[in-house]
Formats: C-alpha cells, sequence, structure tokens
C-alpha cells in the first residue's frame, strides 16, 4: 500500500513538472534522462521517433536537434504539431507507412531511433509480451537498414521473455548495447530501456540462425507454436505450449 503511494505521488510529480515545463507527457523526461545518460543526439541529426503519440518525445528530440536537425514521428494515433518534426499516422508495421517515413526523411540517414512504442494491452501476460517483443522486432527490421553508421537506437522493452534474445540480436549491429531504466520510469512498471550505441554495419553482416536457436532455447519448448510471422532479422517471438492448450 505505501509503496503504491509512493509509485503514485512520484508519477504525479514528474506529470507536474511536464505541466510545469510544456511537455505533454512525463514520458518526455525519460527521454531525456536517457539523453543525458548516453548523449543520443546532437544539433542537426535526423531522428525517427515511433510511437510518438502525443508527442512529449517528439518535443524532446525536435530541442535537441534544433533547427537545422529533422525529427519525423509516427503513431497509429493523429498527434497535434510539434514545431520542427514532421507527423505521420499510421501503422509502423505497414509497409505503406514505412514509404511514407523514409519519404520524409527526404534521403538523409537516421542518426537516431527512438521508439516508446505500446500496443494495447489484452490482459494475458504472455501474449501481451509475444505481441511488444514483435512489434520491437519488426521496428528493428524496418529502421536499422536506415541508420547511418555510428547511430544510435533506442526502444522500451517490457522485463520478460525474450529480451535476452533481443540483446544478443542487437549486439551485432552496435559498439554498445545497455539496458537502462530512468528516473522518471523507475517503481513505475515493468518497463526498461535498451539503449544501443554506435552502430556498426559494416561489421554485423547477416543475422545468422543462432539468435532463432537461441530463442526457442529460450522458451523451452520442443514444437514452438509461432504466434507471430518471423521477423527478418531472425528474431521471433514463440508463445510457451501450456497443458491446457
Ligand atoms: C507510450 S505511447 C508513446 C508516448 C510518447 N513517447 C510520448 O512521450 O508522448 C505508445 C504509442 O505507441 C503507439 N503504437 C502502438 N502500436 C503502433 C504501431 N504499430 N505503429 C505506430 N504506433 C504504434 C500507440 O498508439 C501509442 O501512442
Amino acid at each position: 500500500m505505501a509503496d503504491r503511494w509512493v509509485q503514485d505521488h512520484q508519477r504525479d510529480a514528474w506529470r507536474r513538472q511536464a505541466v510545469a515545463e510544456g511537455y505533454r507527457t512525463r514520458s518526455a523526461f525519460k527521454l531525456k534522462q536517457i539523453h543525458n545518460k548516453f548523449s543520443l543526439m546532437l544539433k542537426g541529426d535526423v531522428v525517427l521517433d515511433v510511437g510518438c503519440h502525443p508527442g512529449g518525445w517528439t518535443q524532446v528530440a525536435a530541442e535537441l536537434v534544433g533547427e537545422e536537425g529533422v525529427v519525423v514521428g509516427v503513431d497509429l494515433e493523429p498527434t497535434k504539431p510539434v514545431e520542427g518534426a514532421r507527423i505521420l499516422v499510421g501503422d509502423i508495421t505497414d509497409g505503406e507507412t514505412q514509404s511514407r517515413v523514409v519519404e520524409s526523411l527526404g534521403g538523409r540517414s537516421i542518426n537516431v531511433v527512438v521508439s516508446d512504442i505500446s500496443p494495447d494491452i489484452t490482459g494475458r501476460w504472455e501474449m501481451d509480451q509475444a505481441i511488444a517483443m514483435d512489434l520491437v522486432a519488426k521496428v528493428v527490421d524496418f529502421s536499422l537498414p536506415l541508420l547511418c553508421p555510428g547511430g544510435s537506437f533506442v526502444t522500451k522493452v517490457f522485463q520478460g521473455y525474450g529480451i535476452e534474445e533481443l540483446v544478443a540480436a542487437m549486439k551485432p549491429h552496435f559498439s554498445k548495447v545497455k539496458r537502462f531504466s530512468p528516473e522518471a520510469s523507475r517503481n513505475s512498471s515493468s518497463e526498461v530501456y535498451l539503449v544501443c550505441v554506435n552502430h556498426k554495419p559494416w561489421v554485423a553482416g547477416e543475422q545468422g540462425p543462432e539468435v532463432v536457436t537461441a530463442m526457442e532455447k529460450a522458451f523451452d519448448d520442443s514444437s514452438p507454436e509461432p504466434v507471430t510471422e518471423m521477423a527478418a532479422t531472425g528474431f521471433r517471438v514463440v508463445r510457451k505450449r501450456h497443458e491446457e492448450e
């Protein structure tokens, strides 16, 4: 009970600070804290903000990259305009939305991808985790080829199945892959951010089948039943088969 009170109180404090500083969400401070820790963005950078509604992260990114920078935000929900950003409405896993994102970049490669994407929660924890991890894998597949050498990739993940495999799949592509829990999200949920720094496309090459094997081992299932299509990285999410199924 006391823990719950402390969590609510902390969330309210971040919300009040967001209102006071003109940010649309308390999540804005999560991105600020990730940036402060990892020096993500520079003036003039190109940033893709995936799952941008209602725009808190987009506001922070636009501030950090300044007028010479480009921020493209995309979400299923319409987002009110953010000065200095181009906002798109669409499903990031959809080819047509992906083409519009590429068009918005105007031929420039991306310096930083930030994804705070969260699927709708069904309440079935295992299914929700599988859907969330699949969404992350699809964002990775789409955006990694657009990320410049030396670029960074940040995504929200929920603690649970598939995280170790995701970390292993990202490691060949980046010099550093770290889990980070910003102060603004501590004690509030199982969310954590995966921060991948210094994209090195010249080293990674093709993802082999080791990732799939690692996933199957992690899910400890002799005949895994995929709940989603395999993503091109070779990273896939499988659901544990239960006795009652
Ligand atoms: C936690 S909110 C993002 C908050 C945002 N970072 C901010 O500070 O304002 C997660 C967003 O992910 C979006 N989302 C979920 N699935 C998506 C998809 N397939 N394509 C695009 N956006 C998606 C949701 O609509 C939701 O607005």
